[in-house]
């Protein structure tokens, strides 16, 4: 008797049923893995079919999944209820059935020409509904299997006064914006020039006193002029008029008359610049395009400011001593201007503020760098100083305009404003087309 047989008709070895028993186990065990990969499986499959049909249901546009041969394999709910046909009556149809028969052709066409060429074409036709042909934008996608062949299309429509509709809300979006925009420029325009007023007012207050004071003075002089020769033409005696004259203080009148004249004069010609620096400053802001100094309008500028600072700040001039470029200068002055008010207001807390204002030629372009040594701006904030109304001043120091304002006149001159990497303190580049006879 070998191992292998049974010791007596029907009975067997412990070790065979031992192994009976674990391979029934294991078939065991495998059904159990294989049901419940069928049930992840399965429960899977569900939750794709209700994603799936929850797609299909809230899609608002036309969607129609077409078969290789034409057929129409699946549809969004919106088909149904535009077209009145049940979901089971449109699936199997050909595709070009749900449109007018006019329309038919085109649409072919242009399947076979989404599907040729493997890519989305745009046709307008009429989708048939009960109350007529609907004109709608379809836009015919091609579908692929996943070796790449083709598999259908996949057809999105929308409504044309829908869409006419949503590009008029666009348009008037837009427009509403544009406003907006003018109406920011407007204010900045309207800010800057407070800014200016306060300074002239500032500035002009000084010559005028002074010419005032040296007016005054002349009156002053005159009256006792008069009154010395008054006594001349009344015939005055020599020593009476000597006396006259030493009691009037003539001789040292005569000299101060002279300086009030120059001192009135002086003031006179203050007042004068003056009111030729702001009568450049509004009429190139009219917008015409002209050859200017840059290096000029940036000192007026840096002036203009410099005379309003609360405090006092060491502003140097470096690199080119002029640098034609061509522009609006007196909409490049409110850019300097801007830059040079923020430059003043990062030093204010500085022990020795300086501000520098370099000139250069790089390449085609002229190059304004506006340096300060303040406290810079983080890296967080680069992007965002450029928004409008982005400011970190207190109430009634910042509207947050300046350089969104400035970024967009350096672009309307086909430049750039820019914050350049530089530490300590902040650096900002204007850069303007050269002239052209400079380039
Ligand atoms: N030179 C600079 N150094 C440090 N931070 C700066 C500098 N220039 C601008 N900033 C930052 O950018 C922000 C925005 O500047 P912007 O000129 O647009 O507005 P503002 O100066 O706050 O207000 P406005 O210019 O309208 O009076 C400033 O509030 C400041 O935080
Ligand atoms: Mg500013």
């Amino acid at each position: 008797m070998t191992q292998d047989q049974p010791p007596h008709e029907g009975t067997f070895p412990d070790s065979v049923w031992m192994d009976v028993l674990s391979a029934v186990d294991r078939t065991y065990a495998d059904l159990v893995d294989y049901q419940e990969r069928l049930e992840r499986q399965n429960a899977e499959l569900e939750s794709l079919r209700s994603f799936h049909a929850s797609v299909l249901a809230s899609v608002s546009d036309i969607l129609i999944v077409v078969s290789r041969t034409g057929e129409v394999e699946e549809v969004s709910a919106s088909v149904p209820a535009r077209t009145h046909l049940a979901r089971a009556e449109l699936q199997g149809r050909p595709a070009a059935d749900l449109f007018a028969a006019a329309d038919r052709t085109a649409l072919a066409a242009a399947m076979r020409r989404a599907t040729d060429s493997h890519a989305p074409v745009t046709i307008e036709a009429g989708l048939l509904t009960p109350d007529g042909p609907c004109p709608v934008e379809v836009s015919l996608s091609p579908r692929f299997d996943d070796r790449g062949r083709s598999a259908g299309l996949v057809l999105t429509a929308r409504s044309v006064a829908e869409l006419r509709q949503a590009y008029a809300e666009l348009e008037r979006s837009h427009a509403e914006l544009k406003a907006a925009q003018a109406l920011l420029v407007r204010n900045e325009k309207l800010a800057s020039l407070g800014r200016l007023l306060a300074g002239v007012a500032h500035e002009l207050n000084n010559p005028i006193s002074f010419v005032y004071a040296n007016a005054h003075a002349l009156e002053r002089y005159a009256a006792k002029f008069e009154q010395y020769f008054q006594q001349v033409q009344a015939g005055a005696s020599r020593e009476d008029l000597m006396r006259l004259r030493e009691d009037l203080k003539l001789d040292r009148e005569v000299r101060n008359l002279r300086d009030a004249v120059h001192g009135a004069r002086d003031g006179a010609e203050r007042v004068r610049d003056i009111v030729e620096d702001l009568r450049r400053l509004s009429s190139e802001g009219s917008g015409e395009m002209e050859t200017f100094d840059l290096v000029a309008v940036t000192q007026v500028a840096a002036a203009w400011v410099l005379r309003g600072a609360r405090h006092k700040v060491e502003v140097v001039t470096t690199g080119l001593p002029t640098l034609s470029v061509t522009g609006r200068p007196g909409h490049i002055q409110q850019v300097v201007m801007n830059l040079v008010q923020n430059a003043l207001d990062a030093v204010e807390e500085v022990e020795v503020p300086k501000v520098t204002l370099d000139h250069a030629i790089v390449g085609d372009l002229a190059v304004l760098s506006v340096c300060d040594n303040g406290a810079g701006v983080p890296d967080a904030l680069s992007q965002a100083i450029f928004d409008p109304f982005f400011t970190t001043k207190p109430v009634g120091r910042g509207t947050g305009l300046g350089l969104p304002i400035s970024h967009k006149i350096a672009e309307e001159h086909g430049g750039r404003l820019v914050l350049a990497e530089k530490a300590p303190g902040a650096c900002f580049r204007l850069e303007l087309p050269l002239d052209r006879e400079t380039r």
